[in-house]
């Protein structure tokens, strides 16, 4: 993989530089964004390109839809550093833009995904883009997985660099496909049937695996207790996960009736009207001990329902977590939801170890060891 820093700083002076970022975040009620995490993270590399003289011209995708903007974005980088949002992606106002940008500014365009070829990885649009640089970096880890138009088409017509961001995210999660023992992973989030060979690759790779979040409750009903109206998914884990031996579940849940009053309990005592929101204390303590022996600890996923407000032992978690990182053990944390979930619980996020920007993309590289957009780079 070709590195932004391998180019000297005489090659980057005056050059019109095209970075896709991964700036998908989310917007709070009040049309302001309202978990700046992605931002923070992916302005080392355009101040780094800044700094050097270069012309940078900002690529990414917010949301699913073609009429989300980046508007908010472009305020929120207002507090983080200098960049100027421009409401078209293509058309003669980007293209201006474009061409009258000077040396060490950034421009912020819309969102690729307001054309429809981006995610159809048009080369059309591929092309356009690329027209607007001489140079491209990719530092959009988390959109990394899609082989969209501005992430995997572009890199055909331009010299292509990953970004800071991009070589950090790869260099820890490639130690965490070879974690040095003893070693542990925790992994929640739903839909099994999308998580099995991750878990499987898991299970070869880390000492002990503790699933949680919904993914439990799939455990739970393949064991044959009873899951209430717990979320379950379409698949089920099979005999060779829940009897291998480094195969660990929740020994206990808090589960929600539905008039909203909850309490912990052992799985085999969750009732027809309980709803399974988040771990136990008993669960909390059997991984306790497997976080505190830990040389490498890799952590996806909330133990709860935490939109609902049950974050407790997902905080509790970070908490040792936190202890384990400050005795030397090597962390990595990834998906939005774990980060979320985490945040309230006091702790400093540069405590915990690495926090990965990627959600859906972490896991496919933990899956895969590569992912399309990193493949492009040489
Ligand atoms: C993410 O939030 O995981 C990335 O920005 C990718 O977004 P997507 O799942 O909409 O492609």
């Amino acid at each position: 993989m070709k590195i932004i820093t391998d180019l000297p700083a005489s090659d980057l002076k005056g050059k019109r530089v095209v970075v896709r970022a991964d700036f998908n975040v989310p917007i709070g009620q009040d049309g302001e964004v309202a978990e700046a995490f992605r931002l923070k993270q992916g302005w080392s590399t355009i101040q780094y390109l800044k700094e050097r003289g270069a012309k940078v011209i900002v690529l990414s995708h917010i949301g699913r839809k073609p009429e989300e903007t980046l508007a908010p974005v472009g305020r929120a980088l207002k507090h983080i550093g200098q960049a100027v949002y421009v409401p078209d992606l293509l058309g003669p106002a980007a293209r201006g833009a474009v061409q009258s940008i000077k040396d060490g500014e950034v421009l912020l365009l819309e969102n690729v995904r307001s054309d429809a070829r981006e995610t159809e990885n048009d080369e059309s649009l591929a092309k356009e883009l690329a027209s607007y640089g001489e140079l491209f970096v990719n530092d959009a880890f988390a959109a990394a997985h899609r082989a969209h138009a501005s992430t995997v088409g572009i890199a055909k017509f331009l010299p292509s660099y990953a970004g800071l961001l991009v070589r950090d995210e790869v260099l820890q999660l490639e130690a965490a496909l070879s974690p040095q023992s003893p070693s542990f992973a925790i992994l929640g989030g739903a839909k099994f049937e999308t998580k099995a060979p991750l878990i499987k690759s898991l299970l070869q790779n880390y000492d002990h695996l503790f699933i949680t979040g919904a993914l439990a409750n799939d455990v739970f009903k393949a064991r044959g207790l009873p899951v209430g109206r717990s979320l379950i998914s379409k698949e089920l884990p099979s005999e060779d996960i829940l009897k291998h031996p480094g195969f660990i579940a929740p020994v206990d849940v808090t589960a929600e009736r539905s008039d909203g009053q909850a309490r912990v309990k052992e799985p085999e005592d969750v009732e027809a009207d309980d709803k399974i929101v988040d771990i136990g204390p008993d669960s909390l303590a059997l991984i306790a001990p497997y976080i505190e022996k830990a040389n490498f600890i890799l952590w996806n996923g909330p133990t709860g329902l935490y939109e609902d407000g049950y974050t407790s032992w997902t905080h509790a978690i970070a908490v040792l977590v936190a202890k384990a990182h400050a005795r030397g053990a090597s962390v990595v944390i990834g998906g939005g939801d774990t980060i979320a979930a985490i945040e309230g619980s006091g702790i400093k996020q540069s405590d915990l170890g690495f926090l990965s920007t990627g959600g859906g993309a972490m896991l496919e590289y933990l899956m895969k060891g590569t992912l399309p957009a990193i493949e492009v780079l040489g």
